[in-house]
């Protein structure tokens, strides 16, 4: 039996498979990030530790009978953040997460310096780490004189397990010190960073076998000595591997907190200058593109505070009937935005409002302003050459029907939705898990969902929805021109 852990923003997930792979079950633990101050995001990461404590308890307790058969276990994680250890391992200060934009500056800077984009295939965003490093470097230098080694925040929980300072290419593709095509540390890149080469953890793919979990914690878990602690993944690689996306023309649309539509791709084609961002997958030799809508679920979650109605409900209210897009149009820049725009001061709106419009009308327009932003994301990655023809629909906004059909027509494209079911990045972290102990072939393990159903463009929308995604493009240039 195996064991993947998804260590997410808002709470950890671990999930237990059998030796084939399929879910026996699952617990969670949750926990918050801290914003001392606007933009800023941050955890402890004792709290995460903590939340994998909890719930990898609560596994076992459920299923005592795995203990003797436990194998391996491989931990999925939110990227980019940096966890900032001294020499004695000691956790400097809390860790700055993705969703921290207090380094923009800096990534702004370290952006524009020569081969950056080129060696490490990306922009540097301010969610990134390198940038992360240079703000400590400016405003807590007493700190950064003292960084003997900096982790990612699932490689913080390997390195609790095991006691080996390790990472895995997907998730250092997520720091702007990697060299993206060549899967190793790039002396350049940490050198523009103000980085050496020897404080970065020793790199393995993700199928690669770190260790055993340390006997006494081992002990401390209720878990047998001896399981095997494999190196994991980024969440989306992860969440690539739970669904299957490996190679050229698999790919999914996440409808998330943010959104994400991800091409899996056989080899390195980057163009940072589309904001697509290109990372080495969890498995060997394999690379996966994604363009980030940052305010997806969380554009319909906004309205439904401001009008005291869940989310849910407000989706319901536009019933099954999907129309063309009317003159009511909404920008989802929420939060900024990522691709295509990496602009994180821009912030969205709606046009066109007119007196007639009701709360229906509004809802219809968020679903569409973000089904447009994803399109944005759609052609992005194919002006990498990625060329999807169908793409699974995940995440919590995939439950609306009418938005899928919505996502359909705009994109252009058969959206297939899985059975109900285990597919998230806890399914691709056992999965790693399995290929790592076993060393079986990623492509046989990593299968892709049972499909419930495929949501077929509808022929007769398509093109009034590709103008409407023309006229939201062309709107970008002036909502700027007014903030
Ligand atoms: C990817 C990104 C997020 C985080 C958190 O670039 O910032 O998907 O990994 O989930």
């Amino acid at each position: 039996m195996y064991i993947g852990l998804d260590l997410g923003t808002s709470g950890v997930r671990a999930l237990l498979v059998d030796e084939d792979g399929a879910p026996v079950g699952a617990q969670e633990a949750h926990y918050q990030a801290a914003h001392p101050a606007p933009g800023w995001s941050e955890q402890d990461p004792a709290m995460w530790l903590d939340g994998c404590r909890t719930a990898l308890a609560a596994l076992m307790a459920a299923h005592p009978k795995a203990y003797a058969a436990l194998r391996g276990i491989a931990v999925a994680g939110h990227m980019h953040g940096a966890v900032l250890l001294d020499d004695a391992g000691e956790v400097l200060r809390p860790c700055i997460l993705w969703n921290d934009t207090r380094s923009h500056a800096e990534a702004a800077k370290l952006d524009a310096e020569t081969s950056v984009r080129e060696i490490s295939g990306n922009i540097v965003f301010p969610g990134f780490t390198a940038p992360k490093l240079a703000w400590v470097a400016a405003h807590e230098p007493d700190v950064f004189a003292r960084v003997a080694k900096v982790v990612l925040p699932k490689d913080y929980v390997s390195l609790w397990m095991t006691g080996t300072c390790a990472s895995e290419m997907s998730d250092a593709a997520g720091t702007a010190w990697l060299d993206v095509g060549a899967r190793d540390w790039s002396d350049r890149l940490l050198d523009a960073g103000g980085m050496r080469r020897n404080q970065m953890p020793t790199l393995f793919e993700g199928t690669g076998v770190i260790g055993p979990m340390r006997d006494a914690l081992a002990d401390e878990l209720g878990l047998p000595r001896g399981v095997q602690v494999i190196a994991g993944a980024a969440d989306n690689a992860a969440a690539a591997c739970g669904v299957g996306a490996l190679k050229e023309g698999d790919g999914f649309v996440s409808l998330g907190t943010s959104g994400v539509v991800l091409a899996a791709r056989d080899g390195f084609a980057p163009d940072a200058e589309s904001a697509v961002h290109t990372f080495c997958h969890a498995v060997p030799a394999r690379w996966y593109q994604m363009g980030v809508t940052l305010a997806c679920t969380d554009s319909l979650n906004w309205l439904a505070r401001i009008t005291g109605q869940g989310p849910a409900a407000l989706t319901a209210a536009l019933g099954d009937d999907v129309r063309a897009p009317g003159g009511l149009r909404f920008y989802p820049y929420l939060s900024g935005e990522r691709t295509p725009h990496n602009d994180a001061q821009v912030r969205g709106g709606f046009s066109g409002l007119d007196i007639a419009h009701d709360l229906p009308d509004m809802t219809r327009a968020v679903l569409e302003g973000v089904s447009f932003a994803q399109a944005d994301s759609l052609l992005a990655l194919r002006a990498t050459g990625a060329n999807p023809q169908a793409l699974l629909a995940i995440g919590g906004g995939a439950a609306s029907a009418h938005w899928v059909q919505m996502l359909a027509n705009t994109l252009n494209l058969p959206l297939e939705i899985p059975a109900r079911g285990e597919f998230g990045a806890a399914l691709g972290a056992a999965r790693l898990a399995i290929c790592g102990v076993t060393g079986a072939d990623p492509v046989q393990v990593m299968a892709k969902p049972e499909i419930a159903r495929t949501v077929n463009p509808d022929p007769s929308l398509v093109a009034a929805c590709a103008e409407a995604h023309q006229a939201y493009r062309d709107a970008y240039a002036n909502l700027k021109a007014l903030q």
